[in-house]
């Protein structure tokens, strides 16, 4: 079990309440974005005692170390002390962010993570991975250190974007795959995201990734089965930065995980039924992005500067099975070709 709370439902945020009243602390700091400040503070605050707040602008472009300092900047000016807590109200930007400010002030202060979109409930908010962006690298500067708690409310998800939505179902796709053979069955019989028992969807996916992470704190080994898709993925998603196509990160990872099937297939570890069902599974929710041949060379770079290789070689994580995987796969050019060319083949 993990060593701090992470309350799931309809209930959390009452549990939170609860939790705070057994938890002295000398001053509360609410951070969000302007969004879910919009979208989530009012409800939100009825749980909480007398708090102060700051809001960030939204946004990766935002996940800098300039924020930081204005993060900072209201700590101090409200004479934040060791015995203050930091409450991350948003996605993942900003508890990825929130709490490494937190970490590092003053040599770290308490910070719960109260995650608001669909992507940083089932996946960011749980690991203990904080950090920003530097120079243009992604999460660059950063530590590992776990949140007192972790607060999911699933009804946050109602006024996430639809696109933000699906961002996250991606990830809930690759729990499935990679340690749940009867979850994955069960799942392709649910078609329409709008209707779907994130609850339940949630709850399965924090247990796989707190199992997970709990095994290997630090990713050295199991870890790294949640890299599923992401090899390729952020390949992708590095190519199409900034350009007209950008792509969230679960669309890259959609293509990203089709991909990876395929060279899974190739390796035996996967029948063909299956991997045509992952293919199948991901187009009905993921509209079909090209990926145009004079993107490969790119797509190819980003790969070998991949911070996770090792002597420069290219590693990924298979699925087997489904339901299993197979971590540091030593990945060759021509199967990323050959994976994209399955993805781009279709039916
Ligand atoms: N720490 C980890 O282990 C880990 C894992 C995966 C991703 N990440 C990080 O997470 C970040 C992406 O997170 P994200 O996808 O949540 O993006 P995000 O935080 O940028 O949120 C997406 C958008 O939705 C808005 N929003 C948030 N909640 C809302 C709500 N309830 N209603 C309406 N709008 C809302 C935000 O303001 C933002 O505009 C990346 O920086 C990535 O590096 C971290
Ligand atoms: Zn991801």
């Amino acid at each position: 079990m993990n060593a701090y709370p992470i309350f799931i439902g309809k209930d959390s945020l009452e549990k939170l309440r609860e939790w705070l009243k057994g938890h002295t602390y000398s001053k509360i700091m609410v951070l969000m974005d302007s969004h879910t400040e919009n979208h989530c503070y009012n409800k939100f605050s009825l749980f909480l005692p007398w708090h102060h707040t700051f809001t960030i602008s939204p946004g990766e472009s935002h996940k800098n170390l300039r924020t930081c300092e204005e993060i900072w900047d209201a700590l101090t000016r409200h004479q934040f002390d060791r015995k203050s807590l930091v409450i991350n109200l948003g996605g993942g930007v900003l508890g990825d962010m929130g709490g490494f400010a937190a970490a590092t002030y003053k040599r770290g202060l308490d910070f719960i993570q109260v995650p608001t979109t669909l992507l940083s409930q089932v996946d960011a908010s749980v690991g203990g991975k904080l950090g920003i962006d530097f120079q243009g690298f992604k999460n660059h500067i950063g530590l590992f250190q776990e949140p007192q708690a972790v607060v999911i409310w699933p009804d946050f998800l109602k006024t996430l974007p639809f696109l933000e939505l699906r961002s996250g179902f991606a990830e809930v796709i690759k729990h499935h795959l990679i340690a749940d053979a009867s979850g994955w069955q069960a799942l392709q019989a649910q078609k329409d995201l709008l209707t779907m028992d994130w609850e339940t969807l949630i709850r399965h996916s924090v247990q796989i990734k707190s199992q997970i992470v709990e095994s290997d704190f630090k990713e050295s080994g199991a870890r790294k089965a949640l890299n599923f898709g992401h090899t390729i993925g952020h390949a992708i998603e590095t190519q199409r930065l900034g350009t007209e196509g950008h792509l969230l990160h679960g669309e890259a990872i959609a293509i990203g995980m089709v991909a990876e099937a395929f060279v899974s297939f190739q390796q035996g570890l996967i029948t063909e039924s299956a991997l045509e069902n992952i293919r199948d599974y991901l187009f009905l929710h993921f509209s079909l992005v090209t990926i145009r041949q004079d993107e490969m060379p790119r797509i190819l770079q980003n790969l070998y500067q991949d911070k996770k290789n090792v002597g420069g070689e290219v590693r990924c994580t298979l699925i087997k099975g489904p339901g299993n995987f197979v971590v540091d796969y030593v990945l060759g050019e021509e199967e990323v070709k050959a994976g994209l060319a399955f993805y781009g083949r279709r039916k």
